[in-house]
């Protein structure tokens, strides 16, 4: 069946609103889903390859180990929609056991996006794919694409990788609430996140002997430098990411070695030496946590699954 092609909505805030907002308040922060430029998007894969990156080893091992009985689980449903759905991997680990009629992967980058939604119907023919380019972050969420959803039939939300971790508790609350609107009263969702652990184990994960995640961080910089006429120096700004345990979060910052000037978009921008650049948060839950917070948004856990080594955890609510 060939895919089809759905552009929804207005793009996005732009990076340079964004950037702009961020640097002026204080402490200085920035968005991490602006890490995912070209070059952002091949370090995070780089990331997944790490041997202290556990988490993308472990979802996928989950799911492999565990794909009949998820199915199972979730029964015969008319589609399944993945919001974030990229290069849609996490999709083919599911799509040969799940009974559904419909995929619809969602995605802020449309070409790479109908590329993989292409290669994937040709693994799947009987499938019907919709590729949606859509930025769901922006404030009317997934509103642009709920009449383009079968009208009949039950629906899946599909949300793994831990996405939902680096949504703060408050808009971790308002994204489920958009998945129980977008998976209707009697649809239900599937989301992977990672567990609460020893920090040490945390603390590695963000901290990779190779540097892969130092680069990844350092690349927003980078990225500022051609998209936005910066002039940062890359190597003046520390990687520095941790576990905050009152927060239950990793904590990633770029932190400025020296006092310094910089010019972004035009703009005057001063940095302190120590002055932090706060540039992505990475919670952490157990199951009780993560069913508390699902509950506040009208979800209730129907199953829950781990990996064989605890690391992550998968569950699904209705
Ligand atoms: C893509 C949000 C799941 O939080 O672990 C990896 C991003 N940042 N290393 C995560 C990330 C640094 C990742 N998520």
């Amino acid at each position: 069946m060939p895919v089809r092609l759905l552009t929804l909505g207005l793009p996005a805030d732009t990076l340079k609103e964004a950037v702009l907002t961020g640097l002026s308040g204080q402490p200085k922060r920035i968005p991490p889903k602006y890490f995912y430029d070209g070059e952002g998007s091949r370090l995070f894969e780089a990331i997944c390859r790490q041997p202290e990156y556990y988490l993308t080893r472990a979802e996928t091992a989950l799911l492999q180990a565990e794909a009949e009985a998820i199915a199972r689980c979730i029964g015969t449903v008319a589609c399944m929609i993945e919001p974030g759905a990229g290069c849609c991997a996490k999709a083919r680990l599911l799509l040969g056991k799940l009974e559904a009629a419909s995929y619809w992967p969602v995605d802020i980058s449309g070409e790479a996006l109908s590329e993989a939604a292409s290669r994937l119907s040709a693994e799947h023919p009987a499938l019907d794919v919709t590729a949606v380019h859509l930025d769901f972050t922006a404030a009317d969420g997934f509103a642009p694409l709920l009449p383009h959803l079968p009208a009949t039939g039950r629906r899946l939300v599909y949300y793994p990788g831990s996405s939902i971790g680096n949504a703060g508790l408050a808009e971790a609350v308002a994204l489920l609430k958009a998945f129980r609107t977008l998976a209707g009263a009697d649809g239900g969702l599937l989301i992977g996140f990672d567990l609460k652990k020893e920090p040490a184990r945390l603390h590695a994960a963000y901290n990779d002997a190779a540097g892969v995640t130092a680069a990844f961080n350092r690349n927003l910089l980078v990225r500022m430098n051609h998209e936005l006429g910066a002039d940062f120096r890359p190597d003046g700004f520390d990687h520095y990411a941790f576990y905050n345990p009152a927060e239950g979060r990793i904590e990633m910052h770029l932190v400025s070695r020296v006092r310094q000037q910089v010019t972004v978009a035009g703009v005057a921008v001063m940095f302190e030496a120590g002055e932090s650049l706060h540039t992505e948060n990475s919670y952490k839950y157990t199951p009780q946590e993560f069913d508390a917070l699902a509950k506040e948004a009208g979800f209730a856990r129907e199953a829950g699954w781990r990996d064989g080594e605890g690391l992550f955890a998968v569950q699904y609510y209705v």
